[in-house]
């Protein structure tokens, strides 16, 4: 098969699958050296449709290998989200302790049954594989989680307890969760539920993934739960919420009164973290989309792609806790230095443009004043996209109605999108900004308020126009050409 990464709007250091639909990453799980990411897929077109596992692998995270399809549906059903562990106990009996079974959890959705009418479509199922993830065999006694009669029950999150020496299990059940635990990845005990009057319930829950991390800069532990939940997120349609709490085993509780959103931008869904990443990190990838619109962007032969991996930590700001989420160290080995300068005073209303021939590929880096700042892309054919940061309302907001090609969906270019920076306490800002073609990620303060979204210019913004309605200053900006890696 031949890859056209040259396809307008191809990013080039983010995955991608080489041709039709992709949704969820899926069973992300590190082994041997190597990054697996599974992913929602459908090889038949370029929309959603009959759901597989498609798989690529990594050992940096940025270079990525396609394999071949892992998970084809069958007469149980499609294949929906879930999760891979590594059965290094051979509690399950699939593999040996020598070659211990690489386990799929995922969630079955039967078309057959909801056509027949029926509620409970959806159940969870095991496949396994002792080839390290290239040849799957589905379970003889599926399902292993039955459905006892719920329309959403789904996105199963499974990870082995070191405190508890134990399987745990995470599942959505319309819009709460539910924990289970196992001895033998095969019979699972239902033990709690969690989720009933707290956070955000504006649509369906889906995509858990709990995992411990410690509170950076002290010895303290927590857990932090992930929910996507579609409708409902701040700028509409998708989004990822957590919570930061404690768990047993059994029960998951916390203490957090407010909803607080992984990602502050339109795109960046259903994304889980690493099952045994290196050196205890959180490493999270999520799907660079959103459910209002994830059918019609203007690409061809593909659609849609994952963002940066990222590593996740926690931290405690004004005694509240923070999930902050930034780009992977490995990143900067893709780039190549290509302009900087110490510092850039602005009066106020004044602006400094800076040429670059395309900075859809870049990465631009600066510390400014906690102020008010303007950044806007722009190119030729008049596509701009506006970042403002408000340093009196203290908020952020990326204005794409103008940004490139935005008719494709009604609620795409609709508005601009502004949310709030309450933990950016600093009296500077450290801006992370990456472009790859079709998506922007932004970072300020090290990712403790981060920013998804996509965007289809027409041409590559070739200028960076820079201003405030304040004295500003800007301190070493540079601008990085990424290069591409396929
Ligand atoms: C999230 C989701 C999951 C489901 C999958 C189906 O985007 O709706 O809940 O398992 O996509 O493709």
């Amino acid at each position: 098969s031949t890859r056209i990464y040259a396809e307008p709007f191809r990013p080039q250091f983010h995955f991608s699958p080489e041709k039709k639909w992709m949704n969820d990453p899926n069973g992300l799980v590190f082994y041997k050296g190597i990054y697996h990411l599974f992913y929602q897929y459908y090889p038949e077109d370029i929309v959603w449709g009959p759901m597989h596992w498609g798989h690529a692998t990594s050992t940096d995270l940025i270079h990525w290998k396609h394999h071949k399809i892992a998970l084809f549906p069958d007469k149980l059903g499609y294949i929906f989200s879930g999760s891979v562990v590594i059965d290094v106990n051979n509690s399950s009996g699939l593999g040996t302790l020598k070659n211990p079974a690489m386990v799929a959890i995922f969630t079955y959705h039967n078309m057959d049954s909801e056509k027949a009418g029926k509620i409970n479509t959806q159940s969870q199922a095991l496949a396994y594989s002792l080839d390290e993830g290239e040849t799957w065999s589905k379970y003889q006694g599926n399902p292993i989680i039955a459905n006892l009669g719920l329309k959403d029950f789904r996105d199963p999150n499974v990870f082995w307890n070191t405190e508890t020496n134990t399987w745990n299990l995470l599942l959505v059940a319309g819009d709460y969760a539910q924990v289970y635990t196992s001895e033998n990845l095969i019979n699972w005990k239902l033990e709690s539920e969690f989720g009933k009057g707290i956070g955000a319930h504006g649509g369906v829950w889906e995509c858990p993934n709990l995992f411990k991390i410690k509170v950076e800069n002290s010895n303290e532990e927590k857990w932090v739960l992930l929910i996507s939940v579609n409708p409902g997120a701040p700028n509409g349609g998708s989004g990822t919420q957590y919570f930061v709490g404690d768990f047993d085993g059994k029960n998951f509780k916390t203490n957090q009164k407010d909803t607080k959103w992984l990602d502050n931008g339109a795109d960046n869904y259903a994304g889980i973290t690493y099952n045994d990443a290196p050196e205890n990190k959180r490493i999270f990838i999520g799907w660079m989309s959103n459910w209002l619109y994830a059918r019609n962007t203007p690409t061809k032969n593909w659609r849609s792609a994952m963002t940066l991996p990222r590593e996740i930590l926690l931290s405690k700001i004004n005694n509240n806790y923070i999930l902050k989420n930034a780009p992977v160290s490995q990143l900067k080995l893709q780039f190549e230095h290509h302009f900087s300068k110490d510092l850039i005073v602005l009066k106020p209303k004044q602006k400094t443009t800076l040429n670059y021939d395309n900075l859809n590929q870049s990465q631009i880096q600066f510390r400014a004043d906690a102020k008010n700042l303007k950044l806007v892309f722009s190119n030729d054919v008049n596509d701009t996209l506006v970042l403002n940061y408000d340093g009196k309302q203290k908020t952020f907001s990326i204005d794409r109605r103008h940004s490139g090609i935005v008719n494709f969906e009604p609620s795409f270019g609709k508005s601009i999108h502004t949310t709030a920076t309450p933990n950016i306490i600093s009296e500077t800002i450290d801006y992370q900004i990456i472009l790859d073609w079709s998506s922007i990620e932004i970072f300020l303060n090290g990712g403790v308020y981060s920013f998804t979204e996509q965007i289809f210019p027409e041409k590559p913004y070739t200028k960076l126009t820079i201003q405030s309605d304040e004295n500003q200053e800007i301190k070493n900006i540079s601008i990085y050409k990424i290069k591409g890696i396929w």
